[in-house]
């Protein structure tokens, strides 16, 4: 299915995006503007935005991996000691 009609990608283009970006580097912070790139392109009018995302968060490899989750609440810890 497309999911972006201004750059003609879809789901399965996005999945294998980030399938390939996992492989590649399983610390990464998986982004849209990261698929896009990853892909050769750039969004145009934003308009998929919403199913672009819900489309990314289908996929089993986009979750942060572990140890980088949860860092918010260690820097808001370290600003309330600073
Ligand atoms: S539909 Fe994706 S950028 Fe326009």
């Amino acid at each position: 299915m497309i999911i972006c009609s201004c750059q003609a990608i879809s789901d399965r283009d996005i999945h294998q995006a980030i399938d390939w970006m996992r492989a590649a580097d399983e610390t990464a912070i998986i982004t849209p503007g990261k698929i896009y790139h990853a892909l050769g392109k750039a969004p145009d009018c934003g308009g998929c935005m919403k199913l672009f995302v819900s489309s990314m968060r289908s996929n089993a490899n986009l979750e942060v991996p572990v140890e980088l989750r949860g860092l918010r609440e260690v820097c808001k810890a370290k600003q309330v000691i600073a």
